[in-house]
């Protein structure tokens, strides 16, 4: 039976994100951006939501050079080229920017074919955990303000819109709308994400979560 679940984004998944990431968005990031940033942005931190049935896809991700400090080293930027291994099918990515205390997102897409299934919470998910990995005070982001599907799922996250930056996106001068959760550590923000993890479980059919981030955890501090 396929199995969906987070992963750390590598560098052999570029061609399904470049893929995704055209459809998704007028602007798309080429594969040589994110090339650049999960090779040199100390600050970026990308991921995926994977689809497969290789249970040895989860333990076999190869060694990654390791150039950050515990207890963010298992972050590190994605494996050479070279080292590949088996890993599923990419369904969708998201990524963010520590910057400061904040957690900035910079992308979330999912595969157009795989859309209104949960795996957009299912990234937003991940996407949480980093920043609290990196104790990140609060989330915020930048959305179109005709992307109501997109404003709609991070309003069930806690997202309030805070603000406007006026003629933003430059193909077609549209206005983003800011928006930013509470405080992390607010108990509002902690039952907003228990509720949706609790809820996401539910739509995909599982008792709980699984706690991806120690699994990466432990398969880098393994290797
Ligand atoms: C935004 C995006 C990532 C959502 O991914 P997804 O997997 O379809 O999202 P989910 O299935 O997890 O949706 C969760 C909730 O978000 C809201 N939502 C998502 N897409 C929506 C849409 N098109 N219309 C209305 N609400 C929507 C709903 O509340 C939905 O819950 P429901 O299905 O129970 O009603 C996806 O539509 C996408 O890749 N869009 C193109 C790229 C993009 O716009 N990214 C955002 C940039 S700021």
């Amino acid at each position: 039976m396929a199995t969906v679940y987070l992963d750390l984004m590598r560098l052999d998944d570029l061609n399904e994100v470049s893929e995704i990431e055209r459809d998704a968005f007028n602007v798309p990031w080429p594969s040589s951006a994110y090339r650049r940033e999960l090779r040199n942005n100390r600050n970026a931190y990308y991921i995926v939501v994977r689809c497969g049935d290789h249970e040895q896809a989860r333990t076999s991700i190869p060694s990654p050079v390791s150039r950050r400090l515990f207890p963010l080293s298992f972050l590190s930027p994605s494996p050479a080229p070279q080292e590949t291994g088996h890993r599923d099918r990419v369904l969708g990515h998201a990524g963010l920017w520590r910057m400061l205390d904040q957690a900035h997102i910079t992308t979330i897409a999912v595969h157009k074919e795989y859309r209104r299934r949960g795996f957009g919470e299912l990234l937003l998910t991940g996407i949480f955990d980093l920043s609290r990995e990196l104790q990140s005070d609060a989330v915020t982001l930048e959305v179109r303000k005709s992307n109501y599907g997109a404003q709609r799922l991070y309003v069930k996250f806690g997202f309030r819109e805070v603000g406007i930056r006026p003629r933003y996106y430059s193909d077609n001068n549209e206005d983003a709308v800011i928006m930013w959760t509470d405080p992390l550590r607010s108990s509002h923000m902690e039952a907003i994400l228990a509720q949706r993890r609790q809820e996401l479980a539910h739509k995909l059919g599982l008792e709980r979560l699984p706690d991806w981030l120690s699994r990466a955890r432990s398969v880098t501090q393994k290797a």
